[in-house]
Parts: structure tokens; C-alpha cells; sequence
């Protein structure tokens, strides 16, 4: 980098906070540096990646590792890294080929269409509730009540544990974000230890009596350890909550700031589908992912030596005007949103059927009986995260159709 490149890149003010309190102008800032950033926004410091092509390269090309559990901390959380370390999300080349093939056998897209008429019912009895009572919080009252019950059915988790499981996720969600703390570290890695137990004890359960869900079937396949099963039931816990939660309270947010698309949506409801890519490029759920270069290599004309981070800003990648006219208007009649909010590549959401399926009958069925709806004085607030886009609560008040 010449001085002059290298004074100005002095001048860009970039703060951990801004990637909640305004990501898309941070994004903007980054990217006036070109597709890809040297900078320490982060506790580690590495490049940031805005540039679409970019983003999918690195995701796409087995030289790039997936992110190292918690790389800060290599004696201290012992129960959480030993958990993170049997994720497939944390595991590379056969290790996690082998793994993903095999929890695959429960995602595939024929499994999925079995629990349309599931979902259908709990978002219409859902809706029934909250209707009537006219004002309700979108995060609490309805995503998460849906993703939770569609997500444990899938596993086979007993209905009274149900509840507990949206805290778990919450906090386990904070130890994978990079702006985890030592104390949510500590009260993650005590979680891990009890989810180990739990877990163990459903195991035990199933295996004495197994029943017709995806814990029995990957027993049965017997080609997992017991680790590696319970590393994969906390991160579908984890997966199935947040994000699609997530993706749900951001579609009505969404909405709730974009009326002349909720009107076309209302007049048009076969653009359920396509409103949901919308929102997955416009406010994905998971803003930021992150791999680690394995050999000496070159990106966008950048020198990039082994061992370094690389962080995918995946929320900037959807709105690179290279790649969509318009980034930063929310369209939901656009012709194609090749978006990266479930990455690509070997690690490609596992669920991505499901959390688009769940979205699309959500939107579809609350756009079917709301006709208009606002926000009460609440102030919206982001949750403090800083790879993912989720609202704290969002409270709504709601006029029906008829
Ligand atoms: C809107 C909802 C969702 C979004 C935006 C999302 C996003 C993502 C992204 C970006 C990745 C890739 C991470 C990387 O490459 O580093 C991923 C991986 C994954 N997702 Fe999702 N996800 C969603 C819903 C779900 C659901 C519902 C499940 C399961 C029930 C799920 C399970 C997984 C799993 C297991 C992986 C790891 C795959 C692997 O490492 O091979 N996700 N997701």
C-alpha cells in the first residue's frame, strides 16, 4: 500500500459497534477501501471481505478453512471447545464431509415438504391468539413459539424441555459471535457441560426407545460418536432457533419500513417467495461468517499469508452494487437474488429449505389475515451481535382483513 492509501486508511473510523448500530454504512465505508480490507474492527484482526465475488471465492475455495473454535482461548471453556471442535460448522475437508452427509440424510428437501402441514397449522393457531389480543411482540410471540416447536418435533426433544431451549440458544448464539465476552464464555461453557448431559440422557433414551425423529435416526445409522451426535443436536438447537427467528422478525420489520411493498405483497400474495429472498439479501439473518487461509495465496490483488483471518461480510456481499441494481432499496419483484445469507459452498446452510419454508408460510399466512399493522412506541433495538442481524423484540400492533 502506497502512504497516500495508507494515511487514508488511517481515517476510517471502524468500531465493533457499528457492525449492530449501522452495519450497512460501515459496509459502505469499507467497501470505498476496495472488495477487501486489512483492519482490526475485531478482537482478531484480519481482512474484512465486501465484494461479492470475493465473498463466494473464498467460500467456495478448499484452501480457505472454516473459522477455529474459539481460537482466544485454548485451555480455558475445555466443555465448550470440546463441543465446538465436533461441529461440522468448525470442521473441515473429510472430517466434516462425512458428518454433513450424514445429518443431510434428515434435511433433504422430501423430509422438509413433510412438515408443511405442521407449520401450516402452528403459524395459523399462532396467528389466532395473537390476533385477538391485537398488540404482540413479533420475536418472542410468534418466530420463536413456530422455529422452536418445528425444530424440537424435528429432533425428537420432549415437549416440556421445549421452553428452556430458546435461553440456550441465546447464549450459545453469543459464545460462536465474535463479539463473545470472557463472561458469556464462562456461563456457555457451564451450558456446554449441562447440554452434554442432557443430551447424553436423551441419547440414552432413544436409544432404549427410538421414535420416528432425527436423534433416533442418527443412532441408528451408528457412524457418528456420542460427541460428534451431541455436538450436532446443540448446533441444529442453536441453527434452528436463531437465525430463522431471526429472518422471520426481520421480514416484518422489513415490511413495517417498506408500506408500497406490503401493499403489492397484499394485492399480490404469489410474491411470498420472492419477498423472502428479498429480505434474506436485504437483512440476513447471518451478517458474517469467517474462514482462515491455509497457505500463502491472493485475493483482489491483496497479499494474504497463511494463518490469516479472513472476515465474509456476508450482508455486504448481497448489497454489492456490482451484483444488484439498486442494493439499497428493498424490492421484492426482483427478477433474481442470488444472495449468500446461507453461505456456499461445502458449508451451505444445512437448513436452508426449512428456514425459507417456515418464512414463506409465516409471511404468506400473516399477509393473508393482517391487512395493516405498526409498531407501538417501542424503540427498535438490534441485539448486540456482530455477526447476526436479530431483533431484540419487535411489538406490533395489527388490523386484520376482514
Ligand atoms: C434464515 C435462517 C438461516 C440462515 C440465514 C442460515 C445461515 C447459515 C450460513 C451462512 C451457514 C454457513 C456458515 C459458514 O459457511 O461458515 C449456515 C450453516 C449451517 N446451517 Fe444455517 N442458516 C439458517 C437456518 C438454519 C436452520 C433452520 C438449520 C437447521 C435446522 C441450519 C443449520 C445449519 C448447519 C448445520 C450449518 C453448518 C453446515 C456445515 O458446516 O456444513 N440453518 N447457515
Amino acid at each position: 500500500m502506497n502512504t497516500v492509501s495508507q494515511t487514508k486508511a488511517k481515517q476510517i473510523r471502524l468500531k465493533r459497534d457499528d457492525l449492530f448500530k449501522d452495519p450497512y454504512g460501515l459496509y459502505k465505508r469499507l467497501r470505498e477501501r476496495g472488495p477487501i480490507y486489512k483492519g482490526s474492527i475485531l478482537k482478531q484482526p484480519g481482512w474484512f471481505v465486501t465484494g461479492y465475488k470475493e465473498t463466494a471465492y473464498i467460500l467456495k475455495d478448499s484452501s480457505f478453512f472454516t473459522r477455529i473454535p474459539l481460537p482466544e482461548a485454548t485451555e480455558k471453556y475445555s466443555h465448550l471447545k470440546q463441543i465446538q471442535s465436533k461441529m461440522m460448522l468448525y470442521m473441515n475437508k473429510e472430517d466434516h464431509r462425512k458428518l454433513r452427509l450424514l445429518v443431510n440424510k434428515g434435511f433433504t428437501p422430501k423430509q422438509i415438504a413433510g412438515f408443511r402441514p405442521l407449520i401450516e397449522e402452528v403459524v395459523d393457531s399462532l396467528l389466532d391468539e395473537l390476533i385477538v389480543k391485537e398488540e404482540f411482540d413479533v420475536v418472542s410471540e410468534f418466530a420463536f413459539p413456530l422455529t422452536s416447536l418445528v425444530i424440537a418435533t424435528i429432533l425428537g426433544v420432549p415437549e416440556e424441555d421445549r421452553d428452556r431451549f430458546r435461553a440456550w440458544a441465546a447464549l450459545l448464539l453469543q459464545s460462536i459471535d465474535f463479539s463473545r465476552s470472557h463472561k458469556t464464555l464462562e456461563a456457555s461453557d457451564q451450558l456446554a457441560e449441562e447440554l452434554s448431559e442432557y443430551f447424553s440422557s436423551l441419547i440414552a433414551q432413544k436409544r432404549a426407545e427410538p421414535g420416528d425423529d432425527l436423534i433416533s435416526m442418527l443412532i441408528k445409522e451408528n457412524d457418528c460418536t456420542e460427541n460428534e451426535l451431541i455436538s450436532t443436536f446443540i448446533l441444529l438447537v442453536i441453527a434452528g432457533h436463531e437465525t430463522t427467528v431471526n429472518l422471520i422478525s426481520n421480514t416484518i420489520y422489513t415490511f413495517l419500513k417498506h408500506p408500497e411493498q406490503w401493499k403489492m405483497l397484499n394485492e399480490n400474495p404469489t410474491l411470498a417467495g420472492s419477498a423472502i429472498e428479498e429480505v434474506l439479501r436485504f437483512e440476513s439473518p447471518t451478517q458474517l461468517t469467517a474462514r482462515v487461509a491455509m497457505k500463502d495465496t491472493e485475493v483482489a490483488g491483496k497479499h494474504i499469508t497463511c494463518g490469516e483471518q479472513l472476515y465474509l461480510m456476508l450482508g455486504a456481499a448481497n448489497r454489492d452494487p456490482d451484483v444488484f441494481d439498486e442494493p439499497d432499496e428493498f424490492l421484492i419483484t426482483r427478477k433474481k437474488v442470488p444472495h449468500l445469507s446461507f453461505g456456499l459452498g461445502a458449508h451451505f446452510c444445512l437448513g436452508s429449505t426449512l428456514a425459507r419454508l417456515e418464512a414463506q408460510i409465516a409471511l404468506s399466512r400473516f399477509s393473508k389475515r393482517v391487512h395493516t399493522y405498526n409498531q407501538t412506541k417501542t424503540e427498535i433495538k438490534w441485539r448486540p451481535l456482530t455477526g447476526f442481524r436479530a431483533l431484540e423484540k419487535l411489538r406490533i400492533t395489527v388490523q386484520t382483513s376482514n
